[in-house]
């Protein structure tokens, strides 16, 4: 690292660690709603524990972090594509030769994967239970793991899945009789007995796992490699380890390495599941195994979310903090833990190449969450903090948005709106149910709905499947709206599902109303944007013969000021471009959008049908892939644009709207809304289903 070579973030770094230290010196605890900090009592009891640790801020000495987006050379990283192609293997490379060590490079040969167990009404039928034998190299007496998964009956497969390492053994994480007791060598030093079963169960909530919709896979660590410093004569080590001269490299792989190669290989076998949706697999993983959970996220791509639970020191914890436990103290209690060359390190920490930030920011662009615990002092919840709000330069560079937050948030109040996720809980260091409705609520917005083809692409904003039942909150509502229901089926209006569930809307008979759902981009992304494009898939019911015209999903700025309901916009109070029907033609229901736009004339819009090759005229009983995109103009000019297609097809284009005369109207919200008529009311019930949602940055088009 070049200490002279300091650049605006770390000055600014510097800058806010030294109000951390004024701020705490006021106050010994933050009062409800406010940034967290260390209640003093607990600082105060544990450096009575502990007097050669760091436990209260103001004792943090000065330090400087290496920039994430600075080459080794002192080069800065221009862009994305010198991050992805010099800069990120670089700091991989860092890691492994400093600090976890290097393991086996691909898939071992003579890998095999035989599934001893299998029970398709597992758990009273909420689950398949599979029980799978990876064996490392093939050979009768090499290492091997056995990977436990429950997957989701109700789910549409193949599934999201959770995986993570266990402590106790496979048998500890729930009563279900047929799991294999673990034979292995246990952390208690005894064998695996009947009464443990389930100890580890409160740690895990399986069925509420399966009641979202996810899969869970979890693997005894000490499967892997032994929890305990022998000279690395037992679990994969001596099977993989090239000695030179009898010797093992200083930069040899540890424990820590050895468990997330682990994951690496369950990666493998997932691949192979056709349950398991490998490009949806979050790894987690607690204390060291949140350790674990980092490393294999970061030397292993295929992980699409990675989640660390208090892992602190060699996780998610700053080293040059040095609060509570310090590299120094890690390498000498578990010397099989990292590499031999991190030893180098002890109590010089300033020297180290890297920082944990820096370990944080070789997730993106995936997303990433940290937790920590109030009262787990020991893994420097604010250091954990600190690790992510540093990464997030990396994730700007890639266009996305990171943790978004300046200061460290209140107890309990998750951060969850960009790729970086965090959170501190009340309590102290464990793996929780709280902390795991966090991951599952994180997961939902980065894994469900978005559609292989679409999953992978970094430009999207937003997207909903309709398949978890808190589908609602995605949208940042709190209860499911009225009116709508998200089904699978619904044989008397002829539904037919284009993928899993999909969101039901009724107008009732005698009624105008359908449904308003308002996707907010300040809310949920911090902030809105200046062109969107907005795809949803449409089918009107058999009973859809509404007997005139109505609202459709759009995007809109109205800011509850203008831009609806008869509040003309006048350039300068909002707008919207909500999508339009008409009354039927030849038995086809006419598309377009309603526009509130500073040219209107009257009170209310302008309707504008998607005429080109009358592909806007659509029937019922069939799934509509609809897009729009709308771009602003520039304040005062006739250059905005509205776009759409259907399946993937053009069928309106209009580039001369003035939305606005300032530039403080912007796209605020896309706004799915169902509305019949105004002077009208329905003479029936009338239902539509819309599904898969996504909102995103460039074209996004049909569903492969
Ligand atoms: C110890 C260790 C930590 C580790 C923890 C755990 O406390 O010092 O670094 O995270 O064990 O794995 O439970």
């Amino acid at each position: 690292m070049h200490r002279n070579n300091l650049t605006v973030g770390l000055i600014m770094l510097m800058v806010t660690g030294v109000t951390y230290v004024h701020s705490h010196a006021r106050a010994s605890q933050a009062k409800q709603g406010e940034s967290w900090q260390a209640r003093r009592e607990v600082a105060d009891s544990a450096a009575r524990r502990g007097t050669q640790f760091i436990y209260h801020e103001e004792k943090v000495p000065a330090y400087t972090l290496p920039d994430p987006l600075v080459m080794a050379d002192g080069t800065k990283v221009a862009d994305a594509e010198m991050w992805r192609a010099k800069r990120r293997p670089e700091i991989l490379e860092l890691f492994r030769k400093y600090v976890y060590g290097r393991a086996p490079v691909g898939r071992p040969k003579g890998m095999t994967f035989k599934v001893f167990d299998l029970d398709q009404k597992a758990l009273s039928g909420l689950a398949t239970r599979k029980q799978v034998t990876v064996n490392f190299t093939g050979k009768e007496d090499g290492p091997s793991m056995d990977i436990l998964v429950y997957l989701p009956s109700a789910a549409r497969k193949p599934v999201p899945t959770f995986v993570i390492l266990n402590f106790g053994g496979n048998h500890t994480i729930h009563p279900d009789p047929a799991i294999k007791l673990s034979t292995r060598w246990m952390r208690s030093g005894r064998k695996a007995t009947e009464q443990s079963r389930r100890s580890s169960y409160s740690r895990f909530s399986v069925e509420k796992i399966l009641s979202r919709g996810y899969a869970l896979a979890t693997i005894y660590y000490g499967d892997i490699d032994p929890d305990y410093h022998d000279g690395f004569k037992n679990g994969v080590h001596p099977v993989f380890d090239k000695l030179i001269d009898g010797k093992r490299a200083p930069d040899a792989w540890g424990s820590i390495c050895a468990w997330a190669w682990g994951l690496g290989r369950a990666m493998d076998y997932f691949e192979s599941d056709e349950d398991i949706d490998e490009s949806r697999v979050a790894v987690l993983g607690h204390s060291r195994l949140g350790k674990t959970s980092l490393w294999a996220g970061a030397r292993d791509e295929r992980f699409a979310l990675v989640i660390s639970n208090d892992s602190g020191c060699g996780g998610a914890a700053l080293s040059r903090r040095r609060f509570g436990e310090t590299v120094k103290r890690i390498n000498t209690s578990f010397p099989h833990w990292f590499c031999d060359n991190f030893k180098k390190y002890n109590g010089e920490e300033d020297r180290l190449p890297v920082d944990q930030h820096i370990l944080i920011a070789l997730m993106a662009p995936r997303p990433v969450y940290v937790a920590s615990a109030d009262a787990d002092l020991w893994a420097d919840p604010r250091g954990e903090f600190l690790s992510c709000k540093n990464a997030e330069p990396v994730y700007h560079l890639l266009g996305l948005n990171g943790l978004e937050v300046e200061k460290m948030p209140a107890l309990n109040s998750p951060v969850q709106k960009g790729r970086i996720g965090y959170h501190i809980r009340t309590g102290g260091h464990g793996l929780t149910q709280y902390d795991w409705q966090q991951y599952m609520d994180f997961a939902d917005r980065h894994f469900k709905g978005a559609e292989p083809s679409s999953r992978d692409r970094k430009d999207i904003v937003f997207s909903c499947d309709f398949e978890s039942d808190n589908w609602y909150k995605e949208f940042g509502m709190r209860s499911e709206p009225e009116r709508v229901e998200a089904v699978s089926s619904d044989p008397a209006r002829k539904f037919e599902p284009l993928a899993g569930r999909a969101m039901r809307i009724k107008v009732e008979r005698d009624g105008h109303y359908g449904t308003s759902i308002l996707y907010r981009f300040k809310d949920q992304v911090g902030a809105e944007p200046q062109e969107i494009y907005f795809r949803y898939y449409l089918r009107f019911a058999d009973d859809w013969n509404p007997a005139g015209g109505g609202k459709m999903p759009g995007i809109s700025g109205t800011y509850g000021r203008a831009g609806w309901g008869g509040r003309p916009s006048n350039g300068r109070n909002g707008w919207s471009a909500r999508g339009q029907f008409n009354r039927q033609v030849d038995g086809k229901t006419p598309l377009g959008y309603y526009c509130y736009h500073a040219d209107m004339k009257g009170r209310y819009g302008s309707g504008w049908m998607w005429e080109t090759e009358k592909r806007g005229h659509l029937q019922n009983n069939r799934w509509y892939c609809i897009e729009q995109y709308a771009k602003m103009n520039t304040p005062g000019k006739n250059d905005g644009i509205l776009r759409g297609w259907v399946d993937g097809k053009p069928a309106f284009e209009k580039t001369d709207v003035r939305m606005r005369d300032v530039d403080t109207l912007r796209i605020e919200a896309v706004w799915l809304n169902v509305y019949l008529g105004g002077s009208w009311v329905a003479r029936s019930d009338h239902h539509l289903y819309i599904d898969n949602v996504v909102i995103a940055h460039d074209y996004i088009g049909p569903i492969q």
